[in-house]
């Protein structure tokens, strides 16, 4: 793809160690700004990973307290070359704060963390080189023009401006912003300032992308423009981490992922695997007209190889939800409604924790 055409090779070795003045910022990609980049024009990284290396971030007890409050309790992480890895969990799980540590702008309390072969104790600003970052709330300069935000964004990495225009173009079309270039940024869309925050955040040509959240509150047809240019991204060799507790991208966007709960992994594998390991093949959901649904739980006794109750519906954990809807019926029983769907990482989620993913 164009945008990704002009990569140079690395260069990092040459890159200044001389600005760690950033490690308190809360966001990732303002502290890219004030990075002093020695670099050469394009030369960040190299989108694929070097051969013969493992993991590009590796994390052994990684851990983050605020005071007393312990937000990441010593989680592992491997994100290998390439993948797409994601962390799903709901509100308050941790994502945010272990995206942080990755993002070099938050320092770890406890734990080992590489990124990219580097510490980001000592060599934050070459791994912050080599990052693309979209935090979970855009930071983008409202007052400013689409595409003078991604110029912006180019001089602070120190590139030339006539590479920042080429880019700035290229990655405006990626965005699918072209038109709007020369429109300030304050009336666009939740969707278009989205898109906007990760083509700024790939001036840099970087090796890995960190998204935090990139679809929150972004309605279906944006989710979808979004999840196709990640797609995109993936196929030319970008490696993505996101965070997100939306079990559907998840599934749609993520090789492998963990699932966080107060600051812990709580499993951890590809969406398929972890659903074959935590749940049936398919759920039928049934609605009754009852305040409390747990008193139908006899009704269905024997049915489910597990049964979960919600303000609002049973979920029947079975590998034949026609067969159990079948047995439903043949018992007389008659509820409001009855879904049969496939398992997905919601149900995942609420067995290991026994709650929902969003609230
Ligand atoms: N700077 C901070 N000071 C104190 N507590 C913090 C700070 N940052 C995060 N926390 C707390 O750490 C916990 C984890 O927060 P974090 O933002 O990492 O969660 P999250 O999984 O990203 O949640 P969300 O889905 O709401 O974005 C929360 O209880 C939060 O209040
Ligand atoms: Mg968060």
């Amino acid at each position: 793809m164009p945008y990704r055409s002009s990569r140079a090779s690395e260069p990092t070795a040459s890159q200044s160690t001389a600005s760690q003045s950033t490690a308190s910022q809360s966001d990732g990609s303002r502290s890219d700004g004030s990075r002093p980049d020695g670099s050469p024009p394009g030369a960040p990284a190299s989108g694929r990973a070097p051969q013969g290396t493992g993991s590009l971030i590796s994390a052994r007890g990684l851990v983050k307290t605020f005071g007393e409050f312990t937000a990441v309790d010593g989680i592992d992480v491997d994100v290998r070359p390439g993948e797409a890895f994601g962390f799903l969990g709901p509100n308050g799980a941790g994502k945010s704060s272990t995206m942080r540590m990755i993002g070099c702008v938050s320092p770890p309390t406890a734990g080992r963390l590489r990124i990219l072969g580097m510490d980001p104790a000592s060599q934050g600003p070459q791994i912050r080189a080599r990052l693309g970052v979209v935090p979970q709330r855009d930071s983008l300069d409202e007052e400013l023009t689409v595409e003078e935000n991604i110029w912006v964004y180019g001089r602070y990495f120190g590139l030339p401006r006539s590479v920042v225009r080429r880019r700035a173009t290229e990655l405006l079309e990626f965005a699918q912003l072209s038109e709007r270039a020369g429109s300030v940024v304050e009336p666009l869309s939740g969707g278009m300032k989205r898109r906007l925050t990760i083509a700024r955040a790939l001036v840099n040509e970087p090796s890995i992308l960190l998204l935090d959240e990139p679809t929150t509150g972004l309605d279906p047809q944006a989710r979808h423009v979004l999840w196709d240019r990640l797609f995109r991204l993936k196929r030319e060799g970008v490696t993505l981490v996101l965070t997100t507790h939306y079990m559907d991208e998840a599934e749609q966007l993520c090789d492998r992922l963990v699932v966080m709960d107060h600051g812990r992994i709580v499993a951890q594998g590809s969406p398929r695997s972890l659903i074959e390991e935590h749940s049936t093949r398919e759920v039928l959901e049934l609605r009754f007209d009852a305040d409390d649904h747990s008193r139908h739980l006899a009704d269905v006794d024997g049915i489910a190889e597990r049964v979960e109750v919600l303000p609002d519906r049973l979920l029947l954990y079975v590998a034949d939800g026609e067969a159990a809807q079948g047995e439903v019926a043949r018992r007389g029983v008659e509820p409001l409604s009855a879904l049969v769907r496939r398992s997905t990482l919601e149900d995942v989620f609420l067995h290991l924790t026994g709650r929902t993913l969003v609230d």
